[in-house]
């Protein structure tokens, strides 16, 4: 009901009665008040004049269900929102219940006891200041190929944070999105799949959105978009900014599975391109010069014996000068 009544608030420009909101929810007018008083309790301004009714001032940037449901305009992704004030990990959470969430589900908490990284890393992950959200896939591809996804949620988040924040983030292959050098969002890609079959693929993110410091050890390495860009943005349109350019982004992707159409773009976002890096391959780690991706979304390295293509599952890459 909650998530009915500040939907009908923010797609109403003027005041909204009453009277209306009771007898377009079938709710008395006293339920429709105690809503209302429990939003400004949130930190909704809302105003309310005799006669008129109530109007949506502003809306305090907190993540909830219904904050999120209320601005939700994408087409697909988010249709059913799982919110946690606080859990230990969001894909943690969509692994356990999958079975019980369609396709498109989105995970979303506002802070993380135990949040994960990619090779067996912590995420920091405070409450109030930072996204951390899950996508629950279940596409029919093939197991192999769903890494490419990751690829495109990298893409995702930086041209959400190009819409929200109007800052130019970049990818530091494959899908760490970077600010003046330093990350500002990870992303970490699980599947499960038999025999050929994909039960589901989650894509797990990870932004600092209003991070003022961080813990020692990764100080150096991390920023946000508030250091970044000097100012809050509303974490949930972020949000919603970056599955909607997801949305795009799977579609291109779909028809092929892969990421012929998304290449040009991808490269144009890639930091390390024409940088020399370093692929720290278990069995024989070797530098040579980032070129790029290919449709596999394989970073292309040049070496002195020929162009290399190195996949994420495997290796891990860092600059030879520096984080990126
Ligand atoms: C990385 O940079 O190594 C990946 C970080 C991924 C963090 C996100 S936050 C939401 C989701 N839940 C987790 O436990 N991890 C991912």
């Amino acid at each position: 009901m909650k998530t009915e009544i500040l939907t009908a608030l923010r797609e109403t420009d003027g005041f909204l009665s009453g009277q209306a909101l009771s007898e377009r929810f079938h709710v008395s007018r006293t339920a429709v008040w105690k809503m209302i008083d429990q939003l400004k309790h949130e930190g909704y301004e809302i105003e309310s004049v005799s006669r008129k009714g109530y109007r949506l001032l502003s809306s305090p940037d907190r993540l909830s269900k219904h904050a999120l449901l209320s601005s939700r305009d994408t087409e697909w992704i988010g249709e059913t929102v799982v919110y946690s004030d606080e859990i230990d990990s969001t894909n943690n959470q969509a692994k356990r219940v999958y079975e019980d969430y369609p396709h498109g589900t989105l995970f979303v908490a506002d802070c993380q006891k135990s949040g994960r990284g990619r090779r067996g890393r912590d995420f920091d992950s405070p409450g109030g200041t930072g996204i951390f959200m899950t996508l629950l896939l279940k596409p029919d591809i093939a197991p192999d190929h769903a890494s490419r996804l990751t690829l495109l949620a990298a893409m995702a988040v930086q041209k959400g944070i190009e819409e929200t924040a109007a800052l130019s983030a970049g990818i530091k292959w494959p899908n760490d999105v970077i600010l003046s050098g330093k990350k500002v969002s990870g992303i970490l890609t699980e599947m499960s799949a038999e025999e050929g079959t994909v039960h589901y693929v989650i894509i797990g993110i990870g932004i600092n959105a209003h991070n003022t410091d961080f813990p020692e050890e990764i100080r150096d390495v991390a920023t946000s978009i508030l250091i970044e860009g000097g100012k809050r943005i509303s974490r949930v349109s972020l949000v919603w900014s970056i599955w909607r350019a997801f949305e795009e982004l799977y579609a291109a992707y779909l028809p092929t599975q892969d990421l012929s159409r998304l290449v040009e773009e991808y490269d144009r976002l890639l930091l390390n391109r024409d940088r020399e890096v370093e692929v720290l391959d278990p069995n024989a780690p070797f530098t040579g010069v980032a070129r790029g991706i290919n449709e596999r979304g394989e970073l292309l390295v040049e070496t002195g014996t020929g162009m290399v293509p190195v996949s994420s599952g495997e290796v891990s890459v860092r600059g030879v000068y520096g984080y990126v």
